[in-house]
């Protein structure tokens, strides 16, 4: 059970897709949760109250007004673990976008100090209407949680994007965050199982939205350089250390895109994946964004190396004889392209060392033109490649800023991006004369 002493606030709006509310409360419940939920006037009119009622065991919310619910707008959520509104109607995400609390819903969403997710549902040209884009990017920007409509028929008729996720994507999405590793300077390296829902709620909060309004690039993975049709150069990265970045810089309300090399990962929520084979694909795509980023961390292991001529069919032993010679030509070092370009984003590279690691760290820095260098010592066993733990040291160009001791990858990537992220920002604010 992944949900246990949790508490779960259900928002449900007036949109079709509020028939399969119900499922979502079992869902959540059968994971141990203790949902309650509250209901537009619309909602109402799609789903049954009692049913909800019946199910949750509480009284559903709806009027702001009536003692009679014995739930008012502001306790709703108070101790809330967070609160899911699905499906969240265009109407209703406007309301959220501007801060209008002209319903029960949207009062308890404003009140509510816990995280908020909305499933979006509704037809596909009230969902790509630029006013309903425009609101749900602020919403972003604050970092509420957003999961996406998928595509498909739709109440109306027509099919497009715009059909609120199954019940049981939703209670996966809110079981992966509510569990989720990597509160950033957190004792235990999990949260922690709440005894009682009400004395844990300064824990439960998410991490601040360190990273509203910063686009981010991470690459991550190792690279393939093809030798032949069946044969590749690559490198022992598992990928785990990039992938828990760009998760932890989503959490934190950042833009991520992730260019991934060949890695058998899932793709983190709301982060855009771009897959690439050779570092020279890499490159490229690395290059395509760059103009669209604030921030480039270079997690990948990217082969030096690749080869001078890729021969076009399998090599044979048969005809290769006893010793075969590869001649190997340099690959473009794509963190240092980033670093020096102009204008250039904030720069973040990995040192992954195996010997005088400081020393070679600091070298790297410099000659890439970075802001940041990660430093991974890489002949420790417990940490590192294709291990679940990781430790870093990490330089400024002064030296040494920050030591993240052994720890989950998810723990070490909360803690280095909010150490980014709040570089960053205070750096921006410096420079709009932001400063207090
Ligand atoms: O020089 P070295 O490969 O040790 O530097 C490691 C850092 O440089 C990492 O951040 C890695 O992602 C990045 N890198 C790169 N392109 C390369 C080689 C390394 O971005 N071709």
């Amino acid at each position: 059970m992944q949900l246990e002493h949790r508490k779960i606030v259900l928002g449900i709006c007036g949109g079709i897709a509020a028939y399969k509310c119900p499922e979502l409360c079992r869902l959540l419940q059968k994971q141990g949760a203790d949902v309650y939920t509250v209901v537009t006037a619309s909602g109402a009119k799609l789903v049954s109250t009692a049913t909800l009622q019946a199910l949750s065991g509480h009284p559903v919310g709806s009027e702001i007004f009536t003692a009679a619910d014995n739930i008012g707008h502001i306790e709703l959520c108070a101790d809330a673990d967070c609160m899911v509104i699905a499906p969240a109607t265009a109407n209703t995400i406007a309301k959220l976008a501007h801060g209008l609390a002209d319903n029960m819903l949207t009062a308890a969403a404003l009140a509510a100090p816990c995280p908020l997710i909305i499933a979006p549902a509704m037809n596909s040209r009230m969902y790509r209407h630029p006013a309903t884009q425009a609101n749900l990017e602020i919403l972003k920007q604050r970092g509420v949680f957003i999961i996406p409509p998928a595509d498909g028929p739709l109440a109306c008729g027509e099919s497009g994007i715009g059909r609120m996720r199954e019940p049981a994507e939703i209670a996966a999405y809110i079981c992966a965050l509510l569990n989720r590793h990597g509160l950033p300077f957190a004792e235990n390296t999990l949260l922690p199982k709440p005894d009682a829902p009400r004395e844990l709620t300064a824990q439960k909060l998410l991490p601040t939205a360190s990273g509203a309004g910063l686009r981010v690039l991470i690459t991550a993975g190792p690279t393939e350089e093809p030798i032949d049709p069946v044969r590749v150069i690559t490198n022992k990265s598992s990928g785990k250390m990039g992938f828990a970045l760009a998760q932890a810089a989503r959490e934190r309300g950042a833009e991520v895109t992730l260019i991934a090399g060949p890695v058998h990962l899932p793709t983190p929520a709301q982060v855009n994946r771009i897959n690439v084979k050779t570092a020279q694909d890499m490159y490229d795509a690395v290059k395509a964004k760059l103009d669209d980023v604030d921030i480039v961390i270079g997690c990948a292991a990217v082969s030096d190396y690749r080869l001078a001529y890729v021969y076009p069919q399998k090599l044979k032993k048969e005809t290769q004889g006893d010793s075969l010679t590869l001649t190997l030509i340099k690959n473009e070092d794509i963190i240092a392209m980033v670093g020096h370009a102009n204008p250039r984003p904030f720069t973040v590279g990995f040192a992954a060392e195996t010997m005088a690691g400081e020393a070679q760290a600091k070298e790297k820095l410099a000659r890439k033109n970075l802001d940041l260098i990660a430093l991974n010592d890489v002949s420790r066993s417990d940490v590192g490649f294709n291990s679940d733990d990781n430790a870093l040291t990490v330089f400024d160009r002064d030296g040494k800023i920050a030591d993240l001791p052994k720890a989950p990858k998810a723990v070490i990537a909360a803690q280095l991006t909010e150490l980014i992220f709040n570089m960053v920002q205070s750096s921006r604010g410096t420079a709009s004369g932001n400063k207090e």
